[in-house]
């Protein structure tokens, strides 16, 4: 969807100029690393895919999403990391400590996440929200990304002392909850707020189990290809239904990336 693609690329460029670290080098290039690879920036797209539907200021949206994508990537250098998942290449390319060292990643992860605050308290950083605004954006962020959140699951996950559904709905889910309450924030329809966290948690699900049937762990492994699948299904459907609930309309675009998170499976379904 050209849409999309060019929603990317203002991504992109927002997060250049965003980011404006260049000291200690090895700290800022360190920081730098995973935020300016290609990722797939699904997080800030869908802030902005879903500001765009409620009628939300789209430079406003891509600033909020820019913070979350700051916050993911802090999160992928620190779960690469040896005491965690100690993975040696992220994206095809060596991971953050594999380049750096162990030290900096955890250094780089910390001053990552500590930033997308800066960013978001940054004066005069949006157009059309109210200092009340503002600090919304800041608590959900930090309530989606610390213990209740992200942070949380990772060390459920970390432990397994939880089920899987409990670890993905913190580890993943509240990051993607956290990226449609933002477009909801930005639009200025805090009456939506709770249907946009039902509908991230949804969708979250969904690209958890989808990234879990792909990398052949997680669900796949508990459950089999077959339920895996099934799994997936349900959650598609859920967010399928969802979206004309919150938005009174399927919105094409949001539709479009939950198409493309369910297909990554059901393409791999056809293939023999
Ligand atoms: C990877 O997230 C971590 C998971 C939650 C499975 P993404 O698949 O969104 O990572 P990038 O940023 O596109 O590489
Ligand atoms: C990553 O989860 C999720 C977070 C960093 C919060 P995984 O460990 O399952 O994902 P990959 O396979 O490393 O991307
Ligand atoms: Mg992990
Ligand atoms: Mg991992």
């Amino acid at each position: 969807m050209e849409k999309i693609s060019l929603w990317r690329e203002r991504i992109d460029k927002r997060l250049k100029e965003l980011f404006l670290p260049t000291y200690p080098e090895d700290l800022a290039s360190a920081m730098a690393y995973y935020l300016f690879q290609p990722g797939k920036r699904i997080r800030p797209i869908i802030t902005v895919a879903v500001a765009e539907v409620l009628g939300g200021d789209e430079e406003d949206a891509i600033t909020a999403g820019c913070a979350v994508e700051m916050i993911h990537n802090y999160s992928l250098i620190h779960d690469d990391l040896p005491a965690m998942d100690n993975d040696d290449l992220r994206r095809g390319m060596p991971t953050c400590h594999k380049k750096f060292g162990e030290a900096i990643a955890i250094l780089a992860g910390d001053a990552l996440l500590t930033y997308a605050f800066e960013v978001l308290s940054r004066p005069k950083v949006f157009k059309t929200l109210s200092p009340q605004e503002i600090i919304r954006v800041i608590h959900i962020v930090s309530v989606k990304s610390g213990i209740e959140g992200m942070v949380g699951g990772q060390a459920l996950d970390i432990k397994r002392s939880a089920d899987l559904y409990r670890i993905n709905l913190k580890k993943t889910a509240a990051l993607f909850e956290a990226s449609f309450m933002l477009g909801g924030v930005v639009s200025k329809r805090e009456d939506l707020i709770g249907g946009l966290e039902e509908l991230g948690r949804n969708f979250g699900l969904l690209f958890q189990i989808t990234d879990d049937i792909l990398d052949r762990d997680g669900y796949f492994e508990l459950l089999g290809e077959e339920e895996a699948k099934d799994k997936a299904g349900e959650m598609y459907r859920k967010v399928i239904d969802g979206l004309e609930r919150v938005f009174g309309s399927k919105p094409a675009s949001i539709k479009f990336l939950a198409d493309k998170v369910y297909n990554r499976v059901r393409e791999e379904a056809s293939s023999p």
